[in-house]
């Protein structure tokens, strides 16, 4: 209740229709988190040439990777274990990453040095609003959602990246024939993703429900544990129509 005399706080903007997500609701919280003496090095050293800046207007890919080729946008990629190892796998694809915790930012710069890579360019910023703001329609040739927070408690459901606004504009940004691929370790979460990519009109399933692993997504060391202890682990692999 407001004290007498004091005026209450303004409510939060709802949410416009179609909007991915509202500003005031986002689908990470900024967790403190130590930047290691490797990973600085590495911001200092190779940040110049992997880290773009986020912008508000549609990115140039061929000036961002100094080649033309066919781009897979990753968010959320965590320390970066998956997205080292799959761009290792595919040296022809281009991988447009974005993260917004700093050491995990590090920490696949620190792999991109060590392993040599060349087509990983790293957005350190809300994938939502790279997505709305620096990606083009029909842009992409796929995109990677791997295990992104499940926000369990359900007041804090709204904030899961795969709902129907964020869903229909990631649709947009793919090409014909290009491929969303979501994972994820929590079961209802899962059942939320086949439920909301099967009623999205720009998709269609590539298999029947869900997917087997597809041979370049690595079994992460929180995976495997995962898996040892009993846990389940559900892979969504539809297409652009
Ligand atoms: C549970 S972790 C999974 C990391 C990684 N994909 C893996 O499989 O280990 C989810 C990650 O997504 C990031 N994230 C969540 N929402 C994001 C957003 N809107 N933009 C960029 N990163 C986001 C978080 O910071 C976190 O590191």
């Amino acid at each position: 209740m407001t004290e007498p005399g004091k005026t209450s706080p303004p409510a939060p903007p709802a949410a416009p229709d179609g909007v991915a997500h509202p500003r005031t609701i986002r689908s990470f919280v900024r967790r403190a988190g130590r930047t290691t003496t490797g990973q600085a090095k590495a911001f200092e050293q190779l940040g110049p040439r992997f880290l773009l800046p986020y912008q508000p207007q549609p990115l140039d890919f061929k000036a961002a990777f100094g080649r033309d080729a066919p781009t897979i946008l990753e968010i959320g990629f965590g320390m970066g274990e998956a997205t080292a190892h799959i761009a290792a796998l595919m040296p022809e694809k281009n991988f447009l990453c974005c993260e917004v915790h700093e050491p995990g930012v590090g920490a696949l710069l620190k792999r991109i040095g060590e392993q040599g890579l060349t087509n990983i360019r790293i957005v350190q910023h809300d994938a939502v609003e790279v997505l709305e703001n620096m990606l083009a329609e029909g842009s992409l040739a796929g995109v990677h959602v791997f295990f992104p927070d499940p926000w369990h408690k359900l007041r804090h459901n709204k904030r899961r990246l795969i709902q129907p606004p964020l869903v229909a504009r990631l649709a947009s940004r793919l090409q014909p024939g290009g491929y969303l691929h979501c994972a994820t370790d929590w079961q209802p979460y899962a059942e939320q993703m086949l439920e909301v990519l099967n009623a999205e009109p720009q998709l269609v399933n590539t298999g029947e429900g869900y997917a087997p692993r597809p041979h370049y997504r690595p079994l992460t060391k929180f995976e495997n544990r995962g898996l040892k202890l009993g846990h389940g682990v559900w892979d969504l692999v539809f297409s652009k129509r």
